[in-house]
């Protein structure tokens, strides 16, 4: 078989199928290369000293794990030199990062999660990171944060890379979902799958459980029709998986469908749901369209969200198009 590396699929996208400029191709080969870092980082486990906690405090108030920190250094310190950005957003960077004087500035903005499923880190489970690129807004001067704050349909690209039995990059630029795993041996990115499509039915939900008491009656009525199962309104049975890495649970339910939910509740209104839009929702909601999935924030669809903070959360229920259907309806 002929393998396809992530380079000669970006090249052929740029040359033949004229999908990607140049800038951007760079951009995505630069953000697989620091995804290749911290994999490695994150395989190195305990031999690297990478687990444990680094005894800090981001900005929504998470104390950060080691490789929380380190995958963003990774992030940052890729992208910084390469022309093609004009500034960087983490979640775990309060402010911007615009690209330093002494580089070129580019017209791209990246935002990223630069570790997803922090939780899982020291106990061996699958964890990713999530970006996502915003063209720089026209004639901007200085980047600002309000220039990062565009609708998720503004996207150029977004993508996500999973560090789990294997390492893989899914990626969008807008014309399809495509995967690439990462041959260890080779250090490459190679195409293992083109076009991948979101089965419109499913018998599979993820949502966090112990949430339940809290949750608002559009959640608490479809999930507990999804729990009654086959005796209940819907009249089949439906099973459960939470792996609590958004990363890992999106990867399942783009290769085999199903229904995603971090729904808001009634705890604490100033939070509306634990993920974050800029970074978290917009990306896997661009990922999860391109795959003919939905994803809405239960009233709205997620991309059309006008950000108004560059930190701001929104609850989430994405994937499988007929049941992400059904809960937003619930909703109105
Ligand atoms: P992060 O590690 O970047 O803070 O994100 C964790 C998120 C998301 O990946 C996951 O779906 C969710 O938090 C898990 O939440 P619970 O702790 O409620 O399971
Ligand atoms: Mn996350
Ligand atoms: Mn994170």
């Amino acid at each position: 078989m002929k393998r396809v590396s992530l380079t000669q699929y970006l090249v052929e996208e740029q040359r033949l199928n004229n999908t990607i400029p140049a800038e951007l191709r760079l951009l995505i080969e630069v953000v697989a290369r620091a995804c290749k870092s911290i994999s490695h980082a994150v395989g190195k486990g305990a031999l690297g000293d990478v687990l444990g906690s680094a005894d800090t405090e981001n900005i929504q108030g998470e104390v950060q794990k080691k490789l929380d920190v380190i995958s963003n250094e990774i992030l940052l310190q890729a992208n910084e030199w390469g022309g093609h950005l004009a500034a960087m957003a983490s979640e775990e960077m309060e402010s911007i990062h615009p690209i330093p004087n002494r580089y070129p500035m580019g017209e791209y903005l990246l935002l990223f999660d630069p570790l997803d499923g922090s939780s899982n880190i020291d106990v061996n489970v699958s964890i990713g990171t999530i970006f996502s690129v915003l063209k720089a807004p026209e004639g901007m001067g200085t980047p600002t944060e309000q220039d990062f704050l565009q609708a998720g349909a503004r996207q150029v690209a977004a993508g996500y890379a999973v560090y789990g039995p294997q390492t893989m990059l899914v990626l969008t630029t807008g014309h399809g979902v495509h995967c690439f795993t990462l041959d260890r041996e080779m250090g490459s990115w190679v195409l293992t799958e083109r076009d991948m499509k979101i089965p419109q039915a499913t018998k599979e939900f993820a949502i966090n459980m112990s949430n339940q008491r809290h949750w608002h009656p559009p959640v608490q009525r479809y999930v507990s029709e999804l729990l009654a199962g086959s005796t209940g309104a819907r009249g089949k049975d439906f099973n459960m998986r939470w792996i609590a890495s958004m990363v890992a649970d999106v990867h399942r339910i783009l290769n085999r469908g199903g229904v995603f939910m971090y729904p808001a509740d009634v705890r604490d209104t100033s939070k509306p749901g634990k993920l974050r839009l800029m970074y978290e929702a917009n990306p896997m909601a661009f990922i999860v369209e391109q795959a003919g999935g939905a994803a809405t924030d239960g009233v709205r669809r997620i991309m059309d969200i006008e950000p108004t903070q560059l930190h701001q959360r929104v609850p989430v229920f994405l994937g499988s198009k007929e049941e992400v259907d059904l809960v937003s309806r619930y909703h109105q």
